[in-house]
């Protein structure tokens, strides 16, 4: 199943491939898509902890390495397309990634990634120890703060989807805040707070962003935020409607253990395996 999810972007490609094609340069239509789908498993495998929590899907915690190792494997195949769109001229990819920004914050959050791969092996958790196994995935929060601001740089125009992706990294990092302040499972009530305020972050920083690119009052922008079009439905919404899935999920999940008389098991404030943990 979850071999099945990591082949998702290999089995799109393949079927983009065979019926409208890849575009005129296919090459550069693979660099996009691995680029994307690296980044979209690393927020999955950021996810995993507060839906294992929350919906006590405690199964979810199994699989999280080997979504880090995904999207890995899927950031290795983005270099390697780009350095084949370079014709493997190894001395102009290293210039490049010297030179241009966004391939330097690129390569920067590579490197951590080929880090954290190596030492996902058990053999390398039981060497490092579990506290600094732990201390050294924490990592990839920066990974994944870098990787997404080579996604804004890299976009010309819309930018869209990179703004809800950093959407949902504010949420899973405050979700992680709030875990740590509470010392344990966030009520229905502060993840209610904790969806409300990243989507009203989501929205503010879109219009500042809109604004300062197009020369427009921020505010402006801020009033189009309400005129409801479907076909454009802004990233904060979404945001929004996400975390308040998280919100329902967590009442039914409460309310079905109290009528089923079950004890709510209060969430691990430890790791008592390495992948309980980040
Ligand atoms: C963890 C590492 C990385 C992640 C997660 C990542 C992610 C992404 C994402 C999400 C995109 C945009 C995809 C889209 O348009 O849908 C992208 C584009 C791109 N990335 Fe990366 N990237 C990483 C590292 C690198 C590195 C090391 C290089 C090369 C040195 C690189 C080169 C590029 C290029 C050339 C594009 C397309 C730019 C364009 O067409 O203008 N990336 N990447």
């Amino acid at each position: 199943m979850l071999l099945a999810f990591l082949a998702l972007p290999v089995a799109l490609a393949t079927h983009a491939f065979l019926t409208t094609g890849l575009g005129a340069r296919p090459i550069n239509d693979l660099i996009h898509r691995t680029g994307y789908w690296a980044l979209v498993f690393l927020l999955v495998s950021l996810a995993v902890t507060p839906l294992a929590r929350v919906g006590r899907f405690n199964g979810l915690i199994d699989g999280r390495r080997m979504i880090g190792v995904g999207a890995f494997v899927y950031a290795a195949t983005h270099i390697l397309l780009y350095t084949a769109d370079q014709m493997f001229d190894l001395w102009k990819v290293a210039s490049e990634i010297v030179l241009r920004l966004y391939l330097t914050i690129g390569f920067i959050a590579l490197l951590g990634l080929i880090a954290l791969a190596v030492t996902s092996t058990d053999a390398m958790v039981r060497g490092l120890g579990s506290r600094r196994w732990q201390r050294l995935h924490q990592l990839i929060y920066g990974i994944v703060l870098l990787a997404l601001i080579h996604f804004f740089q890299q976009t010309k125009a819309d930018v869209w989807v990179p703004t809800f992706a950093a959407g949902l990294f504010v949420w899973l990092m405050g979700y992680r805040l709030l875990m740590r302040w509470r010392k344990g499972a966030p009520s229905a009530l502060a993840l209610l707070a904790l969806a409300v305020i990243t989507s009203a972050l989501v929205f503010a920083g879109e219009a500042v962003g809109i604004g300062l690119y197009y020369g427009v009052s921020p505010l402006l922008v801020l009033q189009s935020t309400f005129e409801f079009d479907l076909d454009l439905i802004r990233p904060g919404w979404l945001v929004l409607g996400a975390g308040l899935c998280v919100v329902i999920l967590q009442i039914v999940q409460s309310w079905r253990a109290k009528s089923t008389g079950a004890k709510v098991k209060p969430a691990p404030q430890r790791a008592m395996r390495v992948e309980e943990v980040a």
